[in-house]
């Protein structure tokens, strides 16, 4: 056995971040130098029958014997070729797949019998960002025969005939079970030496962002007479620095923006909107400012006055102070920690992420990103003239703050 070379097989159910993952480790391995491939076995199905076929639930029944002779053909068709390219300059073949049954995964371990194989399950049983994600598939030319509820249907058809025969990952020699939303490692096995296995758990774990354009919500009525919270729109000014920020990414594709359930940070995202070719909206209830509770509305003058205890404990210790009924920066970690999961997973599939946050959670975000002593977070500078461009790859790290007018 040739210990360099490696076959990476991925197993899930449908809409769980396979082919995003195939990509992002072609790219970390190419950067690297690594001559890698990726044998999608739905990229042949769609090739060669037609879409009737294959839009359709019942051709993935697991009592379709006309379907599953498909589906092995096209899953030998990748090995073939996978084995082929290995035996030439190939380094790391990716076969991406569902490959959900222990059936398949051993057809697939007696025909790659050549080099290690390495398995990689991506679980992820969110219920929003699968709808979403859902949302997002039968949008695919595979679904354009269907109308789009019709689409919906057959995918979630599909999905559950996937689990009617789901096993997961145990009896394989090397694997790993990943968290595809949180990039977490649930469970790992490695029983024969592995070529690139610290740099593969590495680009599991981590976040990739290649550009994430970080902004707050532009100037509101709140904003101008200092008070906290509510869920006010923008001022005359404000709607001048989002129509700024529209031009100033005209040049840039967005497809999607990020923004909190509050009024002003939809209203600054529809402007940017407004500019675009194709540009969506995802309000996101974990980017909503931090929760004052029973200081929502008021000026910082008025908590002084009304609540000196609130305003003193907060001033001491700003991170870990939860205001009575509301929040602190601590208790909102892990609600942005898990929006920043979303947006990212929804974004899977393009260069440039856009969010456009409040205060305290572009402080959060920013925080999750660059790293920060706890204490000294809620003093981060949040301008709304400016906006952070945040790249954070294995090999450049970038943290700017720019003008857009
Ligand atoms: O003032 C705007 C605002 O977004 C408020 O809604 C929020 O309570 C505050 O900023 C958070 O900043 P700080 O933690 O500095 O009070």
């Amino acid at each position: 056995m040739n210990d360099e070379k490696l076959y990476l097989v991925l197993m899930g159910l449908p809409a769980r971040g396979k082919s995003t993952l195939a990509i992002r480790l072609q790219e970390a391995f190419r950067k690297s130098r690594i001559p890698t491939k990726i044998f999608n076995n739905g990229n042949l199905r769609r090739a060669y029958l037609p879409l009737k076929e294959t839009s359709s639930a019942n051709f993935y029944h697991p009592e379709n014997i006309s379907g599953i002779e498909m589906r092995k053909k096209f899953a030998l068709i990748n090995m073939k070729r996978a084995k082929t390219y290995l035996a030439g300059p190939g380094q790391v073949a990716i076969l991406d797949a569902a490959n959900v049954s222990r059936e398949r995964r051993k057809m697939i371990e007696e025909n790659l019998d050549n080099h290690p194989i390495l398995f990689i399950e991506c679980v992820n049983d969110d219920q929003e960002i699968l709808t979403l994600s859902i949302l997002e598939k039968t949008n695919l030319p595979e679904f354009s025969l269907l109308n789009r509820q019709r689409a919906q249907a057959e995918f979630l058809k599909r999905i559950d005939n996937y689990r009617m025969i789901y096993t997961p990952l145990k009896a394989e020699r090397n694997y790993f079970r990943l968290d595809s939303l949180q990039n977490k490692i649930l469970e790992e096995k490695q029983s024969d030496p592995m070529p690139l296995y610290l740099l593969i758990k590495d680009i599991l774990i981590t976040d990739v962002v290649k550009n994430l354009f970080l902004i707050r919500h532009a100037e509101t009525k709140f904003n101008t007479i200092d008070r906290i919270g509510g869920d006010s729109t923008l001022t005359a000014k404000g709607i001048f620095q989002a129509k700024a920020l529209g031009r100033f990414f005209k040049k840039r594709q967005i497809s999607y923006i990020f923004t909190s359930h509050k009024k002003r940070t939809i209203q600054t995202a529809r402007a940017i909107c407004a500019m675009q070719k194709d540009c969506k909206i995802i309000p996101i209830r974990e980017f909503d400012e931090i929760n004052a509770g029973i200081c929502e509305g008021m000026t910082y003058k008025d908590i002084e006055k009304n609540f000196p205890d609130v305003f003193n404990a907060r001033k001491t210790n700003k991170y870990h102070y939860v205001y009575p009924q509301g929040e602190s920066y601590e208790t909102m970690k892990p609600r942005i920690e898990a929006g920043i999961k979303k947006a990212f997973f929804l974004n899977r599939h393009a260069d440039n992420i856009m969010i456009i946050g409040h205060q305290a959670v572009n402080r959060m975000i920013l925080a999750h990103f660059l790293y920060r002593r706890d204490v000294d977070v809620p003093y981060i500078y949040i301008p709304q003239d400016e906006f952070y461009h945040i790249v954070s790859m294995q090999n450049k790290k970038l943290f700017e703050l720019k003008p857009y007018t």
